[in-house]
């Protein structure tokens, strides 16, 4: 199966840009001098407090559910409506959630500094984006997306796959959640590591550092050499890899960090 390299209806992120002069930041609160180039990588314990459920934790999502029954090409194949209908059910449960602290304060920072930020996130919920963000990469896809088996377009969506909608570019009835699963590459990784590459800061919030790529970002900016900060509730697995550790809710350690950054 051909997936788009590239999704066809997301603005394409034009961070970072080493011809680029820093752009004035469009934003009431103004510009901090000597903010750095920042990549932001979150993961589902930024959304944990909006009532998403984490993955690894107690009450993690894969619960009742083993990985490779709903999170790789081969249970899709072998059950597809056993998939379509967990991944529906995720997508309905966004209309109960809203961006918390953590979200907002990274769209606060984005109106700060402008295309100095770039967000590139786990998470396939539209959080980031309902708080203001707009330079957000979803690397592992969206749930507010479906991807066409038949054509390779990746198209807006809202409604029930199981209900069988016909693609609306090709109009092949061959719709699957336009979601990265377990063996598949993640979305825009030559963006993702171009921004690593440039950045000053490193930020990881609410990642458990247990899923690769996104688990080695850390040191692949620190070899480019970024500063990298790590704000989780606990000691995850990356902890070692980073300068500093924050550990505590991202509701109160992001806006925290921001305030820091911007006043
Ligand atoms: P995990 O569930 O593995 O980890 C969530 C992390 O968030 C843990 O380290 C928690 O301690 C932390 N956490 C929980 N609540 C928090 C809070 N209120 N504030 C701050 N941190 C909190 O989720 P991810 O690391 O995002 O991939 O998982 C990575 C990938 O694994 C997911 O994108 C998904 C999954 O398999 C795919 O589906 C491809």
């Amino acid at each position: 199966m051909q997936r788009a390299a590239r999704g066809g209806w997301y603005p394409l992120c034009t961070f970072p840009n080493p011809a680029r002069e820093r752009t004035a930041p469009a934003s009431a609160r103004g510009y901090a001098a000597g903010v750095p180039r920042i990549v932001v990588l979150t993961g589902a314990g930024i959304s944990a407090e909006s009532g998403v459920p984490t993955f690894r934790g107690p009450d993690g999502l894969w619960e009742g559910h083993r990985v490779e029954d709903v999170a790789t090409p081969e249970a899709f194949d072998a059950d597809p409506e056993t998939v379509q209908r967990f991944y529906d059910a995720r997508r309905a449960a966004l209309t109960t959630v809203e961006p918390n602290r953590a979200h907002r304060a990274l769209a606060e920072l984005e109106a700060a500094v402008g295309d100095d930020l770039l967000v590139v996130t786990q998470n396939i919920d539209d959080l980031h984006e309902r708080a203001g963000s707009q330079r957000v990469v979803h690397m592992h896809g969206e749930l507010l997306s479906a991807l066409c088996r038949a054509c390779g377009r990746r198209t807006p969506f809202r409604g029930a796959l199981s209900d069988h909608p016909p693609c609306p570019v090709c109009g092949a009835v061959d719709l699957r959640p336009d979601v990265v699963w377990f063996g598949e590459v993640p979305y825009r990784m030559q963006d993702i590591q171009q921004a690593l590459a440039s950045c000053e800061l490193f930020v990881s919030v609410g990642t458990s550092g247990a899923v690769y790529p996104a688990a080695g970002f850390v040191q692949l900016a620190r070899v480019y050499g970024a500063r990298t900060l790590e704000l989780n509730l606990e000691p995850s697995e990356g902890s070692p890899y980073f300068h500093e550790a924050r550990h505590g809710p991202a509701g109160l350690l992001v806006p925290d960090w921001v305030s820091q950054l911007v006043d």
